[in-house]
């Protein structure tokens, strides 16, 4: 099938009580362990490309990449995401380029502003067949190039998301309830918890709405582990417990985006690589077995996480 949006995705992630996974894609083997990891588990799956990645790989090889993807994978849904458009300028060049959803994230700017510049976004995305995610609130740590102070952290106010989502016309909603870009989302010593309070609030305020988590890795200590034990030098870095992702994942919550998750497990191989290989210079000899960390740790967000295995 053709690449598609996430509309029917959702309606079935409500419905089913699962979550779609959105993971960043930057590389051709990024693309490849995550989709063949979806394919093989027939999974829905949502490849996301950030304006870093745009800036990085270039718009054309990486929708060339996805393209390629689908025409391997043709039995599983796929949708191709802008993650944190930050103006209608980078939304309208990825819609005329052939993504199927994006993103505006202008949470960080006044409510009211939010919802013009959103509002802007989802006129011209609709018009065209194409579906949008907004933001409401603040989430902690690096959201692309804007860092935000973690003691400055703005859960998503409940009582705001029915006139947010109304007067925006948007498709699904990302919401702030403790989650946080990065494998440094908690204090070492502190118990990482989720305001399920806030997730329910916002989903009674929206019944049937679909509602996005965005910093969702849960940097697995095995990983940083490895990247420590081989040369790096990565204290402290501590994710979301996945239990309470899987939690999050039978709600509501219909989309769920890791990243840091994917670079870990690619880090940690190829430090590995080295170390136990150091006359090696080929680069298939060291991605190969990075593509399948990727595949690997997809596989297991997908049947652990998630719960959309089996649901393409
Ligand atoms: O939330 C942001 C994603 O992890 C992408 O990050 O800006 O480094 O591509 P990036
Ligand atoms: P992580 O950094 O937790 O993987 O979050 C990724 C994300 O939210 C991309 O938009
Ligand atoms: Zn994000």
């Amino acid at each position: 099938m053709p690449l598609v949006t996430t509309t029917e995705m959702f309606k079935k992630a409500y419905a089913g009580g699962y979550a779609v996974g959105a993971f960043n894609v930057n590389n051709m083997e990024i693309v490849q362990g995550i989709t063949e990891a979806a394919g093989e588990l027939k999974a829905p799956v949502i490849l996301q490309v950030s304006k870093g990645a745009r800036a990085y790989a270039n718009h054309t090889y990486l929708v060339k990449l996805v393209e390629a993807a689908v025409l391997e994978n043709p039995d599983i849904p796929i949708a191709l995401h802008l993650d944190h458009g930050d103006s209608f300028e980078l939304c309208k060049s990825c819609i005329d380029g052939g993504f199927t959803s994006v993103m505006i994230d202008a949470s960080s700017k006044p409510y009211e502003e939010n919802i013009a510049l959103t509002r802007k976004v989802v006129e011209y995305a609709h018009d065209h067949g194409v579906v949008v995610e907004a933001e409401l609130g603040t989430l902690a740590g690096v959201e692309d190039e804007v860092s935000v102070e973690a003691d400055k952290a703005m859960y998503t106010h409940p009582e705001e998301v029915v006139d947010f989502a109304t007067r925006t016309g948007c498709d699904s909603l990302a919401i702030a309830i403790g989650t946080s870009h990065g494998a440094y989302k908690f204090k070492p010593g502190t118990k990482p918890q989720l305001r399920f309070d806030v997730l329910e609030e916002c989903a009674k305020q929206l019944p049937g709405f679909p509602i996005v988590l965005h910093g969702s890795s849960s940097v697995p200590q095995e990983f940083v582990n490895l990247i420590n034990k081989y040369g790096g030098n990565m204290p402290g870095a501590i994710g979301i417990p996945e239990d309470q992702l899987r939690q999050a994942a039978r709600s509501a919550v219909c989309k769920i985006n890791i990243d840091s998750d994917i670079r870990l497990a690619m880090t940690a191989c190829i430090r590995q690589y080295f170390a136990e290989h150091p006359d090696h210079f080929d680069p298939r000899q060291y991605l190969k077995p990075a593509r399948q960390a990727v595949k690997e740790m997809v596989a297991h967000k997908i049947v652990d996480v998630l719960g959309c295995d089996g649901k393409a």
